[in-house]
Protein backbone atom coordinates (compact mmCIF):
# COMPACT_ATOMS: atom_id res chain seq x y z
CA UNK A 1 0.00 0.00 0.00
CA UNK A 2 1.45 3.28 -1.15
CA UNK A 3 -1.27 6.61 -0.77
CA UNK A 4 -0.08 9.93 -2.16
CA UNK A 5 -2.38 12.74 -1.07
CA UNK A 6 -1.73 16.44 -2.68
CA UNK A 7 -2.63 18.99 0.16
CA UNK A 8 -4.13 22.10 -2.14
CA UNK A 9 -3.17 24.76 0.73
CA UNK A 10 -0.20 24.64 -1.40
CA UNK A 11 -1.56 25.16 -4.72
CA UNK A 12 -2.35 28.15 -6.45
CA UNK A 13 -5.58 28.75 -5.69
CA UNK A 14 -6.78 31.30 -8.49
CA UNK A 15 -6.36 28.59 -10.97
CA UNK A 16 -7.10 25.56 -8.37
CA UNK A 17 -8.90 23.32 -11.01
CA UNK A 18 -5.65 22.82 -13.26
CA UNK A 19 -3.27 22.07 -10.14
CA UNK A 20 -5.65 19.50 -9.86
CA UNK A 21 -5.42 17.94 -13.13
CA UNK A 22 -1.63 18.14 -12.78
CA UNK A 23 -1.57 16.09 -9.83
CA UNK A 24 -4.06 13.91 -11.22
CA UNK A 25 -2.02 13.52 -13.99
CA UNK A 26 1.10 12.69 -11.67
CA UNK A 27 -0.23 9.75 -9.85
CA UNK A 28 -2.16 11.52 -7.14
CA UNK A 29 -4.35 9.25 -5.12
CA UNK A 30 -6.84 11.52 -3.77
CA UNK A 31 -6.65 15.39 -2.67
CA UNK A 32 -6.15 16.41 0.96
CA UNK A 33 -8.34 19.40 2.07
CA UNK A 34 -7.45 21.11 4.73
CA UNK A 35 -9.37 23.24 6.59
CA UNK A 36 -8.75 25.77 9.15
CA UNK A 37 -10.83 28.26 11.35
CA UNK A 38 -8.12 30.65 12.83
CA UNK A 39 -8.88 29.66 15.71
CA UNK A 40 -7.08 25.97 16.84
CA UNK A 41 -4.78 27.53 13.87
CA UNK A 42 -3.55 30.70 13.52
CA UNK A 43 -4.76 30.67 10.05
CA UNK A 44 -7.63 29.99 7.61
CA UNK A 45 -8.23 27.82 4.65
CA UNK A 46 -10.77 26.34 2.99
CA UNK A 47 -14.69 25.51 3.27
CA UNK A 48 -17.14 22.97 2.49
CA UNK A 49 -17.66 24.86 -0.96
CA UNK A 50 -14.45 23.68 -1.80
CA UNK A 51 -15.29 19.83 -1.46
CA UNK A 52 -18.45 20.45 -3.46
CA UNK A 53 -16.62 22.66 -6.20
CA UNK A 54 -13.96 20.25 -6.65
CA UNK A 55 -16.10 17.11 -6.28
CA UNK A 56 -17.42 18.94 -10.00
CA UNK A 57 -13.46 18.86 -11.25
CA UNK A 58 -12.21 15.44 -10.42
CA UNK A 59 -12.66 11.71 -9.57
CA UNK A 60 -9.97 11.62 -6.81
CA UNK A 61 -11.21 11.03 -3.50
CA UNK A 62 -11.44 14.18 -0.79
CA UNK A 63 -10.00 14.15 2.34
CA UNK A 64 -11.01 16.66 4.61
CA UNK A 65 -8.41 17.36 7.27
CA UNK A 66 -10.22 19.82 10.26
CA UNK A 67 -7.49 21.80 11.94
CA UNK A 68 -10.84 23.66 13.30
CA UNK A 69 -10.97 23.82 17.28
CA UNK A 70 -14.89 22.10 17.31
CA UNK A 71 -15.18 19.30 14.52
CA UNK A 72 -18.22 18.06 16.33
CA UNK A 73 -19.94 21.23 15.54
CA UNK A 74 -19.18 21.04 11.39
CA UNK A 75 -18.99 17.52 10.49
CA UNK A 76 -22.10 17.19 8.98
CA UNK A 77 -21.07 20.50 6.31
CA UNK A 78 -17.98 18.14 4.94
CA UNK A 79 -20.35 15.06 4.03
CA UNK A 80 -19.48 15.59 0.32
CA UNK A 81 -16.10 14.24 1.36
CA UNK A 82 -14.85 10.88 1.02
CA UNK A 83 -12.69 10.52 4.19
CA UNK A 84 -13.21 13.24 7.41
CA UNK A 85 -9.94 13.59 9.37
CA UNK A 86 -10.08 15.29 12.92
CA UNK A 87 -7.43 16.49 15.29
CA UNK A 88 -7.55 13.89 18.41
CA UNK A 89 -7.30 16.82 20.71
CA UNK A 90 -10.07 18.80 19.33
CA UNK A 91 -12.33 15.95 20.27
CA UNK A 92 -13.47 15.23 23.35
CA UNK A 93 -15.20 12.01 22.68
CA UNK A 94 -13.27 10.84 19.43
CA UNK A 95 -15.03 7.34 19.60
CA UNK A 96 -18.73 9.41 19.29
CA UNK A 97 -16.79 11.63 16.79
CA UNK A 98 -15.81 8.88 14.67
CA UNK A 99 -18.93 7.40 14.49
CA UNK A 100 -20.69 10.99 13.10
CA UNK A 101 -18.08 10.64 10.29
CA UNK A 102 -19.24 7.08 9.67
CA UNK A 103 -22.94 7.98 9.92
CA UNK A 104 -22.41 10.61 6.92
CA UNK A 105 -21.15 7.72 5.13
CA UNK A 106 -17.08 9.03 5.28
CA UNK A 107 -14.03 7.12 6.18
CA UNK A 108 -12.47 8.10 9.13
CA UNK A 109 -8.80 9.42 10.28
CA UNK A 110 -7.08 10.71 13.23
CA UNK A 111 -4.43 13.02 13.50
CA UNK A 112 -1.74 13.73 16.31
CA UNK A 113 0.07 16.71 16.79
CA UNK A 114 3.91 16.25 17.11
CA UNK A 115 4.16 16.96 21.02
CA UNK A 116 0.94 14.50 21.79
CA UNK A 117 1.41 11.03 23.02
CA UNK A 118 0.51 8.72 20.23
CA UNK A 119 -0.05 5.77 22.72
CA UNK A 120 -3.28 7.65 23.96
CA UNK A 121 -4.79 6.42 20.16
CA UNK A 122 -5.16 2.81 21.12
CA UNK A 123 -8.17 1.99 22.21
CA UNK A 124 -9.32 3.77 18.94
CA UNK A 125 -6.98 2.06 16.27
CA UNK A 126 -9.31 -0.30 15.39
CA UNK A 127 -11.93 2.12 14.43
CA UNK A 128 -9.84 4.54 11.84
CA UNK A 129 -8.91 4.50 8.37
CA UNK A 130 -6.03 6.55 8.76
CA UNK A 131 -4.03 7.74 11.52
CA UNK A 132 -1.80 10.99 10.65
CA UNK A 133 1.17 11.84 12.50
CA UNK A 134 1.86 15.32 11.95
CA UNK A 135 5.10 16.41 10.75
CA UNK A 136 5.13 20.19 11.68
CA UNK A 137 2.79 22.47 13.88
CA UNK A 138 -0.72 22.20 11.87
CA UNK A 139 -1.26 25.57 10.44
CA UNK A 140 1.06 26.20 7.88
CA UNK A 141 2.67 24.79 4.84
CA UNK A 142 6.34 24.72 3.98
CA UNK A 143 7.38 24.10 7.58
CA UNK A 144 10.88 21.36 8.41
CA UNK A 145 9.95 17.94 8.66
CA UNK A 146 10.61 16.69 12.28
CA UNK A 147 12.10 13.30 12.15
CA UNK A 148 11.48 12.86 16.23
CA UNK A 149 7.51 11.74 15.07
CA UNK A 150 9.17 8.81 13.39
CA UNK A 151 8.72 7.26 16.66
CA UNK A 152 5.11 7.40 16.03
CA UNK A 153 5.58 5.41 12.75
CA UNK A 154 7.61 2.65 14.03
CA UNK A 155 5.20 2.70 17.31
CA UNK A 156 1.58 2.35 15.44
CA UNK A 157 3.32 -0.03 12.83
CA UNK A 158 4.04 -2.51 15.73
CA UNK A 159 0.40 -1.87 16.73
CA UNK A 160 -1.30 -2.69 13.71
CA UNK A 161 0.66 -6.06 13.34
CA UNK A 162 -0.59 -7.02 16.80
CA UNK A 163 -4.02 -6.08 16.46
CA UNK A 164 -4.34 -7.30 13.06
CA UNK A 165 -6.04 -3.74 11.63
CA UNK A 166 -5.85 -2.43 8.79
CA UNK A 167 -5.90 1.36 9.58
CA UNK A 168 -3.08 3.26 6.84
CA UNK A 169 -0.15 5.48 8.75
CA UNK A 170 0.42 8.85 7.52
CA UNK A 171 2.50 11.64 7.81
CA UNK A 172 1.73 15.02 7.22
CA UNK A 173 3.86 18.37 7.01
CA UNK A 174 7.29 18.38 6.07
CA UNK A 175 7.39 15.35 3.58
CA UNK A 176 9.55 16.02 0.01
CA UNK A 177 11.36 13.26 -1.95
CA UNK A 178 13.89 12.81 0.96
CA UNK A 179 12.32 12.77 3.87
CA UNK A 180 9.57 10.37 2.25
CA UNK A 181 12.53 7.96 2.50
CA UNK A 182 13.05 7.27 6.20
CA UNK A 183 9.15 7.86 6.61
CA UNK A 184 8.50 5.00 4.40
CA UNK A 185 11.42 3.36 6.59
CA UNK A 186 9.82 3.55 9.67
CA UNK A 187 6.11 1.95 8.44
CA UNK A 188 4.11 4.86 6.88
CA UNK A 189 2.07 4.09 3.90
CA UNK A 190 0.60 7.10 3.00
CA UNK A 191 1.25 11.02 2.46
CA UNK A 192 0.09 14.13 2.58
CA UNK A 193 2.25 16.66 0.55
CA UNK A 194 1.93 20.02 0.09
CA UNK A 195 5.23 22.43 -0.84
CA UNK A 196 6.69 19.30 -2.59
CA UNK A 197 3.56 18.68 -4.67
CA UNK A 198 2.86 21.83 -6.20
CA UNK A 199 6.19 23.21 -6.70
CA UNK A 200 7.23 24.22 -10.07
CA UNK A 201 6.61 21.51 -12.45
CA UNK A 202 3.20 19.64 -10.34
CA UNK A 203 3.14 16.48 -12.87
CA UNK A 204 6.83 15.64 -12.20
CA UNK A 205 6.85 16.95 -8.74
CA UNK A 206 4.57 13.96 -7.69
CA UNK A 207 5.36 11.76 -10.42
CA UNK A 208 8.92 11.99 -8.07
CA UNK A 209 7.42 11.00 -4.91
CA UNK A 210 5.52 8.15 -6.37
CA UNK A 211 9.01 6.86 -8.08
CA UNK A 212 10.97 7.20 -4.49
CA UNK A 213 8.54 4.17 -3.09
CA UNK A 214 8.84 2.67 -6.20
CA UNK A 215 12.58 2.70 -6.67
CA UNK A 216 12.76 0.94 -3.03
CA UNK A 217 11.03 -1.63 -3.95
C1 LIG B 1 -0.50 21.72 7.82
C2 LIG B 1 -1.36 20.91 6.89
C3 LIG B 1 -0.62 20.15 5.84
C4 LIG B 1 0.17 21.04 4.89
C5 LIG B 1 1.43 20.30 4.52
O1 LIG B 1 -1.30 22.23 8.83
O2 LIG B 1 -2.13 19.96 7.61
O3 LIG B 1 -1.49 19.31 5.11
O4 LIG B 1 -0.53 21.35 3.73
O5 LIG B 1 2.23 21.14 3.77
P1 LIG B 1 3.76 20.81 3.51
O6 LIG B 1 3.81 19.50 2.79
O7 LIG B 1 4.24 21.96 2.71
O8 LIG B 1 4.43 20.70 4.86
ZN1 LIG C 1 -3.25 18.50 6.49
Amino acid sequence: MFHLSPSILAADTANLAAAVRAVESGGADSLHIDIMDGHYVANYAFSPKTVTDLRRVTPLPLHVHLEVSNPDAVLPLFAAADMIIVQEDTAPDLVATLAVIRRLGCTAGVAVNRNRPVEALLPVLPLVDLLLVMAVEPGFGGQPFDARVLDKVRWLQQQRTLLNAAFAIGVDGGITPTTIVSALAAGADFFAVGSAAFAGDIVNAVRQLREVKARLC
